[in-house]
């Protein structure tokens, strides 16, 4: 009864991704985007039962306020902080259907590349009626999600501007510079920009079910995965602009050549017919959440990878251990929804078994380097990757945290064997192909029933007649692959949908995104699970011991239990807030994407609000800030409302925190054609269909973000 061989086009919905459906897309609870605010907020609250007890009088203060607020007549500070430098002062975006991004009055959206817009000199415009794969390669890609930051020192890099590539002594000078300048303002960027999915029905005007797929339009969509690496100058305006001229722009794609690396590297089982030395692989799939390295190189994660293969019962005998290391992550029994396997025969298990085993993985990329080859990362694991945070143990190793995202599933820890340096950046660009993986058991603690415990990491790793060898494991390479099957025996806590997880800069804690989970039931409850269905939920703050990464053992809690804190029924926390209404805690679901800003506070991106919960939550999905110190720990408030059908992804920080980017991904979900957004192109023209896109938010006055 665990992950589902559940298909459909949108993995991080919440119809799919956990198998379930809450709501069905097309059903009645589709965003009802021309009704007038009032009647919108009149059914949020008729359908949260707030018209009752003592709940009343606070409602109906805050269900004025948000009305007054839009229609412009007052307008109120909200929450008060003891320490006035980490005061989050921005005014609370109340919770939507808008068919544009809402941020606080005083903060500025600008769209800053939307899918399809060139990223080379020559590459042609977006014309969503004569796309071609030649063209999508050169463009920016479909579902934009994880976006990373990263400064771009021109003093250091002027070389590359003419070279084209990542000269050795430049590399190891940016080295040396980074751990200084990742905090600092800079008038030119590095950003990156997975694009996890595609979605025939919303990229194609002439999509017919019937003889979808064409040979070309799978060639496209193969193209538009992957992830762009883009130059962003800050203009004058303080807006940030793509710079088409940068040598540092860059697309890998779906059939992007890259190196498999670490125990996997060259094992029979990584063997094709297409690359029989098993040493490299074309693309990476789903990209979803990811990370970076404190060496200044990318960490992408591969997710729902096997929605791309088909015909998971037509593997040969020949190639039963392949089968039998993937019951626990099947890909398509028979076609894939996509039939790729129509056109490209990888795609196909039944003709070339394992090249499913080639996905799944934490792929590294150095972005400073244009000619860097993505290399897929095989000790951290084979499972649905989701964020991959990094940080550095006390005596000097990497660790690296990540989820698996699906329902009743694990979070990992990964730790190198060779130490970090500092500066030495030769050095820390191969500490990933060796270490040890760990996989997270939430213990009670003392008192059962208090949301929080003791935890320990258990390591996935196999020997000669231990437990995992026993299981019928016949080495670590078999492990790896079938991650998910050695932590069952191991006996990890399944959780509710592990999504992103980010470690704090101030106080060294790790924050776990657990978006939710419609099949746990009150049978199959834990403490670090509490709620069953959890249709809302949580976030869990984990404190290593020593406050050391390399620990072994934890203590936890859980910060955030989403939902209405209005609603009794949804069983809210917000960390220390005795009276959430009162203090004017916005209502959240489906914590997804996070960030730290400087000061340590939690940013937070959700993914599927409208759908949650049986009747639905009526909300656009949006980015939500959180204090996770001080008297202000768990004052929860909604800062950006993004777009009807549209999650927001990869919320990101400016070296400076002035700037705040975040994905706007599937606008206009299953309507593209029909409802626009963004209106506009860079040119002012109007769009024909909704983009993907990336978004950076200002103050308009160029303040710290959200102070
Ligand atoms: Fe692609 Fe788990 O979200
Ligand atoms: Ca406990
Ligand atoms: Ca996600
Ligand atoms: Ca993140």
């Amino acid at each position: 009864m665990r992950e589902t061989n559940n298909r459909s086009n949108n993995p991080c919905g919440i119809w799919d991704d956990d198998g379930s459906a809450d709501v069905l897309p097309g059903s009645a609870a589709r965003p009802r985007t021309s009704e007038p605010f009032s009647a919108i907020l009149e059914r949020a609250v008729d359908r949260r039962g707030l018209l009752k007890g003592a709940a009343f009088g606070a409602t109906l203060v805050i269900a004025q306020a948000v009305l007054l607020e839009r229609e412009g007549l007052k307008a109120e500070d909200k929450p008060v902080a003891a320490d006035p430098r980490r005061r989050l002062r921005f005014r609370t975006v109340p919770p939507g259907n808008e068919q544009e991004v809402m941020v606080p009055p005083n903060y500025r959206v600008h769209v800053v590349l939307a899918w399809g817009d060139p990223l080379f000199p020559g590459a042609p415009d977006f014309d969503v009626s004569n796309q071609t794969s030649q063209a999508q390669a050169r463009q920016f890609g479909f579902n934009a999600d994880l976006v990373l930051w990263y400064p771009l020192p021109k003093s250091i890099l002027d070389r590359v501007y003419t070279t084209h590539y990542l000269p050795e002594e430049v590399s190891t000078a940016l080295g040396k510079a980074y751990p200084t300048l990742k905090k600092k303002s800079s008038e030119r960027a590095l950003v990156v920009v997975n694009h996890e999915y595609t979605k025939a029905r919303d990229m194609f005007p002439d999509y017919d079910k019937a003889t979808y797929p064409t040979l070309e339009q799978t060639r496209v969509e193969i193209e538009a995965h992957g992830f762009s690496i883009v130059e962003l100058v800050l203009d004058e305006r303080g807006q940030w602009r793509f710079n088409i001229a940068s040598p540092f722009n860059r697309r890998v794609t779906g059939s992007t050549p890259m190196e498999i690396t670490g125990p996997l590297r060259g094992h029979p089982l990584m063997q094709t017919l297409g690359n029989p030395a098993g040493t490299e692989v074309r693309g990476c799939l789903n990209n979803c959440a990811g990370g970076k390295t404190p060496w200044g190189t990318v960490l992408t994660c591969e997710e729902n990878f096997d929605q791309y293969f088909a015909n998971f019962d037509a593997i040969p005998s020949e190639y039963l251990r392949t089968r039998e290391l993937n019951e626990r992550i099947p890909a398509e029994s028979e076609a894939s929804e996509r039939l790729w396997e129509r056109h490209v025969g990888r795609f196909d298990c039944g003709s070339d078994p394992n090249e499913y085993n080639r996905f799944g993985y934490i792929v590294e990329i150095d972005p400073y380097n244009p000619l860097d080859k993505p290399k897929k990362r095989t000790a951290l694991g084979r499972f649905k990757h989701e964020g991959a945070a990094a940080t550095v143990t006390r005596d000097g190793r990497v660790a690296i945290y990540s989820g698996d995202d699906a329902g009743f599933e694990y979070v990992y820890k990964f730790v190198t064997r060779e130490r970090y340096e500092e500066g030495n950046r030769l050095n820390n660009l191969n500490l990933l192909d060796k270490g040890t993986l760990y996989v997270a058991r939430f213990d009670a603690g003392v008192t059962k029933g208090d949301e929080m415990g003791t935890g320990e990491w258990l390591p996935v790793v196999w020997e000669s007649g231990n437990a995992l060898d026993r299981a019928g494991f016949a080495s670590q390479a078999e492990v790896l692959i079938n991650t998910r099957g050695a932590a069952d025996i191991l006996g990890a806590t399944p959780m509710d949908r592990p999504e992103d997880i980010e470690v704090s800069p101030v106080n060294g804690h790790v924050y776990i995104a657990l978006t939710n989970n419609s099949k746990r039931s009150g049978d199959d409850l834990n403490e670090a699970n509490p709620r069953g269905p959890n249709p809302h939920g949580h976030i869990v703050e984990l404190i290593e011991d020593g406050d050391d990464a390399g620990s072994l053992t934890f203590a936890w809690n859980i910060l955030v239990k989403c939902g209405d804190p209005s609603v009794p029924e949804h069983e809210t926390r917000f960390g220390d807030i005795a009276d959430p209404v009162e203090s004017g805690v916005s209502p959240i679901s489906d914590p997804d994407n996070l960030v730290h800003d400087d000061d340590g506070n939690l940013w937070i991106a959700t993914d599927g609000q409208f759908f949650s919960g049986d009747d639905g939550f009526g909300q656009n999905d949006g980015i939500f800030a959180v204090p996770v110190e001080g008297p202000e720990r768990g004052l929860l408030r909604q800062f950006l409302s993004g777009v009807p059908g549209g999650e927001v992804c990869g919320p990101e920080f400016s070296g400076d925190n002035r700037t705040f980017y975040c994905a706007i991904q599937h606008p206009n979900d299953g309507d593209a054609f029909e409802k626009i957004w963004p209106m506009t192109n860079h040119l002012g023209e109007a769009n024909a269909v909704s983009r993907p896109s990336l978004i950076a938010v200002r103050e308009k006055d160029g303040r710290k973000i959200g102070y």
